[in-house]
């Protein structure tokens, strides 16, 4: 069981339809990359991939304030199938948060999920380390997760191998439950991040949400619960389904 370290203030704000939650969490994203250009000049940015995201990404895809040039855009994790493929996460931004182009290429570090999953990964890793050079961990300005109905976030899914990952940055997994292999950032990088924002919509996602959220808990059992920034924000952007089972205080 573990309990929520008192360190870990995280903020959750309910928002009635997704659509506002969208806004809101477009305008925390262009805060934060505002703030991270301004000091220091660029900011490094993970994207979480399914569907929730979607919304916000085509929010942001228009907005020529948005510091594309001088954004990194890494992913927090990728299926194991090439990037043409109607699941890959890498298609599903090139869809949406891409669609006008005003991103640079070479500032858009795709995981090559087309490579087998081991090989997807370390290359993967190599392309992080190349972008936060010397660094003990990366710390990322704004890492964005989902939550599954199963407590999953990233790729690291209950019960799954890489939940145990404490030395690669970037991990193969294997989602037990979907029977497929996946690409994640490990744990350890997720919770060096300087901001983690949750974006979690739906009614499916309310027993994953209050299990995630709970004083105590498994994080094997519910792996959302085992992301705690030890030095960095963690908020919660949910809509009022996915709320619906959290204590109203
Ligand atoms: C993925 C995501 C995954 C996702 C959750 C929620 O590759 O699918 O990284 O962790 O965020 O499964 O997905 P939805 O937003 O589609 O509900």
């Amino acid at each position: 069981m573990t309990a929520r370290a008192p360190g870990t203030a995280a903020r959750l704000e309910v928002f009635p339809r997704v659509d506002a939650l969208a806004h809101a969490a477009a305008d925390v994203i262009r805060s934060a990359a505002a703030d991270a250009v301004r000091e220091r000049g660029r900011f490094t940015l993970a994207l979480a991939g399914g569907s929730t995201p979607r919304a916000v990404y085509s929010l942001l895809s228009a907005d020529r304030t948005f510091p594309w040039s001088n954004t990194e855009f890494c992913f927090g994790d990728e299926r194991a199938v090439p990037p043409d493929h109607p699941d890959s996460n890498a298609r599903m931004v090139r869809q949406t948060l891409l669609r006008e182009d005003l991103a640079p290429p070479e500032r858009v570090h795709r995981i090559r999920a087309e490579l087998p999953p081991a090989e997807a990964a370390a290359d993967y890793e190599q392309v992080l380390r190349a972008l936060f050079a010397g660094a003990t961990l990366p710390r990322f300005d704004l890492i964005l997760l989902g939550l599954g109905a199963d407590g999953h976030t990233a790729s690291l899914f209950p019960g799954s191998p890489a939940l145990h990952e404490r030395s690669r940055w970037v991990a193969d997994n294997w989602a037990p439950a979907l029977g497929v292999h996946r690409v994640t950032l490990t744990l350890g990088v997720l919770n060096a991040a300087a901001a983690v924002l949750f974006l979690v919509s739906g009614r499916d996602k309310a027993a994953a949400l209050r299990a995630t959220l709970a004083a105590d808990g498994d994080d094997a059992a519910t792996p959302a619960r085992a992301i705690r920034p030890a030095n960095g924000s963690l908020r919660y952007l949910v809509d009022a389904d996915a709320a619906s089972d959290l204590d109203p205080r």
